[in-house]
C-alpha cells in the first residue's frame, strides 16, 4: 500500500527496501543494553503527484536530532573550507545582512558572519553542537526550526536577508512547516539558500548509502519547484556542488521577487531527458543496489577467508546503511576509524563494530581499509598516505566495488 507524501500527501510508491536499520547516528557504548537498540524499516519511494523521492517510514525526529547528536561539520577540513567560502560569497552580496541558519551544527558557516560582527542566528536542536558554535562566537537558539519558531525569530530580530541551510531541511518530514517558516521570516528581497544531496547523483552513482534515517527527502529540481511553491517560494538558481558525493545548492526567493537564472530551466530539462523520475530508472537503481551488496560481501568474505585484516574508515551515518544492509559485523570488519570524539570508544549502530581513533590506524595495522567516508576519500587518503605506501589497500563500493 502506498504511504502519504511528506510534501503533498500524494501516494508514494516504494521502489527499494533496505531492511531493518538502526538510527545511523546512534552509537551505543560497549556496556549498553544492545537489545534496546531502536530499529525501523528503511525503504524509499517516489510520490506520484509531486515526484519527491522519500523514505516511506521515518523514526521520530527527536530520536535522531537531540542534545548529543554526534556529527560535527568541522570534522572535515574540506567542508570547513567549503562553508567558509560559501559564507563569504553569500554575505558579500548585501550590506549589514541578517542571516539565519537552519541546522547550524558547530557554527562553521555562521562563524564567518560572527567574525565580521554581522547579525546572525543559528537554530539547531543539538545543544552540544550549539555549544561548539558558541565557542566560535556564534549565536544559537537550541530548537527545531518550525513555522512557529521562525515567526518568533522575526518578531525578535526582524526579517532575514539570508536564510541558509546545509544538509538539514532534507532531513525533516515537517518540511512544510520549515518552508512556511522561511517564507514568514524572509525579507521581501531576501534569499533562501539550501544545499542537500541531489537525487540525480544518488541514482547515477548507485550511492545507495545516501539512504539513511536522516535523509528523508531526495531533492531534484522538479520536486523542489513544487515543494517551494506550496509555501509561496520560487526556485531561482541551482548550482552543482562536488561535496558529499554530489549535491545541489538551491536558491529560492519569494514568488515573483526575481527572475530565475537559466540554470533552473537547464536542470529541469536535463532531468526530463534522463528520466530522473521515471519508474524505469528507479527500478534499475534498486537492481544495481542489490548487485552492489552482493559484490561487496563476496569481496570482503573472500579477503577475510584468506586471512586479511580488514578495518573501515569513517563511522559515517551512511555506513550504517551499508553495514546493516550487507551484514558487516566485527567478524569481517574489526574496527571503524573515526576522528569524531563523540563516536570513539563506542560501537557502530546495529552492527557493533568498535569505533577507534586514527591513532589505531596506519601502516601494518590492517591489510584493507573499507572506505565508508568515500565522500571524503581524497582528504583521508592524503592524510593516511603511509598506509598505502606500506602496501595497505582501500576498498570502495561507490560508484562501484573496487580495490585501490
Ligand atoms: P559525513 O560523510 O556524514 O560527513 O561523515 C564523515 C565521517 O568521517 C565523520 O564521522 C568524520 C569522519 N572523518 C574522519 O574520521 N576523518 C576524516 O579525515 C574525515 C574528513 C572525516
Ligand atoms: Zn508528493
Amino acid at each position: 500500500m502506498a504511504t502519504a507524501c511528506f510534501v503533498c500527501t500524494g501516494p508514494v510508491d516504494e521502489f527499494l527496501d533496505l531492511g531493518q536499520q538502526p538510527l545511523s547516528d546512534a552509537f551505543p557504548a560497549p556496556g549498553d543494553d544492545l537489545s534496546q537498540e531502536y530499529f525501523f524499516r528503511l525503504a524509499v519511494g517516489r510520490c506520484a503527484a509531486c515526484w519527491m523521492t522519500q523514505l516511506v517510514e521515518v523514526p521520530p525526529t527527536e530520536r535522531m536530532f537531540h542534545q548529543s547528536y554526534p556529527y560535527r561539520t568541522s570534522g572535515s577540513a574540506v567542508m570547513r573550507e567549503h562553508f567558509a567560502r560559501t559564507a563569504e560569497r553569500l554575505l558579500a552580496r548585501r550590506r549589514d545582512p541578517f542571516t539565519v541558519e537552519i541546522g547550524s551544527n558547530d557554527g562553521v558557516f555562521l562563524g564567518v558572519a560572527a567574525a565580521r560582527g554581522l547579525r546572525h542566528l543559528g537554530v539547531d536542536p543539538s545543544g552540544d553542537a550549539g555549544a561548539d558554535a558558541v565557542a566560535r562566537g556564534v549565536r544559537v537558539r537550541v530548537d527545531f526550526f518550525t513555522e512557529e519558531v521562525a515567526r518568533e525569530v522575526r518578531t525578535e530580530h526582524g526579517p532575514a536577508d539570508l536564510v541558509f541551510s546545509a544538509n538539514t531541511i532534507s532531513h525533516d518530514p515537517e518540511i512544510n512547516s520549515i518552508l512556511r517558516g522561511v517564507a514568514a521570516l524572509l525579507a521581501p528581497d531576501g534569499e533562501f539558500v539550501f544545499e542537500d544531496p541531489y537525487l540525480g547523483a544518488v541514482l547515477t552513482n548507485t550511492a545507495f548509502d545516501q539512504i539513511i534515517d536522516e535523509h528523508v527527502l531526495f531533492f531534484s529540481a522538479r520536486s523542489v519547484v513544487t515543494m517551494l511553491a506550496q509555501a509561496g517560494l520560487e526556485l531561482v538558481d541551482v548550482e552543482r556542488l562536488p561535496v558529499h558525493g554530489g549535491q545541489i545548492r538551491f536558491t529560492a526567493a519569494h514568488r515573483g521577487s526575481r527572475s530565475a537564472a537559466p540554470s533552473v530551466a537547464a536542470l529541469l530539462a536535463e532531468e526530463q531527458v534522463i528520466g530522473l523520475h521515471d519508474t524505469a530508472l528507479l527500478a534499475s537503481f534498486a537492481a544495481r543496489t542489490e548487485r552492489r551488496r552482493d559484490d561487496l560481501v563476496a569481496l570482503l568474505r573472500g579477503l577475510r577467508s584468506e586471512g586479511a585484516r580488514i578495518v573501515a574508515y569513517g563511522a559515517t551515518a551512511k555506513s550504517a546503511t551499508v553495514a546493516n544492509y550487507c551484514g558487516l559485523g566485527p567478524d569481517l570488519v574489526s574496527a571503524v576509524i573515526d576522528t569524531t570524539p563523540a563516536k570513539q570508544g563506542r560501537l557502530t549502530p546495529g552492527t557493533h563494530i568498535p569505533v577507534e581513533p586514527p591513532e589505531a590506524f596506519g601502516p601494518g595495522k590492517a591489510d584493507y581499509a573499507l572506505m565508508f567516508a568515500w565522500n571524503h576519500a581524497e582528504e583521508i587518503m592524503a592524510k593516511e598516505r603511509a598506509f598505502s605506501e606500506a602496501g595497505g589497500r582501500w576498498v570502495f563500493y561507490v560508484p562501484e566495488v573496487r580495490v585501490v
